[in-house]
């Protein structure tokens, strides 16, 4: 089911999912350019208690914050070249650590990817002010 929804209620809809997030989760994020996975991801980031936003570099793969119950890791696999470049991740290091690890960009990091426990894609639909949301 894909869920057409404003960028406000998307941002909600994150939020939410991001405080009942159980700890050490893997969620992965899928949808082309603009779809509104950073949107969305940034919703959940603030559902895990995250107050300060984002100042990393636009460039940066991993983008740590710090979580009510630790650290949240958004990792933007966009960057990678190669799926061969998300070997060089410490992912064991990530999930070891991390409260949850939020991936966006998924299939470019190919089989090095940790199963995740929820994956979504975000559509573009006709309404541009609306995006779709959907759990697969
Ligand atoms: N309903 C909506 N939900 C999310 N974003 C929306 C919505 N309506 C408009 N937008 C706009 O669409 C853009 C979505 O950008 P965002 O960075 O979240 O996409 P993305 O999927 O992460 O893209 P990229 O693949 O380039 O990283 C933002 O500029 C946002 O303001
Ligand atoms: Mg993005």
């Amino acid at each position: 089911m894909i869920r057409p929804l404003t960028q406000d209620e998307l941002r909600a809809e994150g939020e939410t999912l991001g405080r009942a997030l159980p700890p050490r989760t893997v969620l992965a994020f899928e949808g082309e350019l603009g779809a509104g996975k950073t949107t969305f991801i940034q919703a959940i980031v603030r559902g895990l208690g995250v107050s300060t936003p984002a100042t990393s570099p636009t460039y940066a793969l991993v983008h740590r914050y710090r979580g009510r119950r630790g650290p949240v890791f958004h990792l933007d696999c966009y960057r990678l070249r190669s799926a061969d470049e998300a070997a060089d991740l410490d992912w064991e290091g990530l999930l070891a650590e991390g409260d949850a690890v939020l991936v966006e960009w998924p299939e470019r990091a190919g089989p090095w990817l940790p199963a995740p426990a929820r994956r979504f894609r975000l559509h573009h639909l006709p309404d541009e002010s609306r995006r779709g949301l959907e759990a697969l």
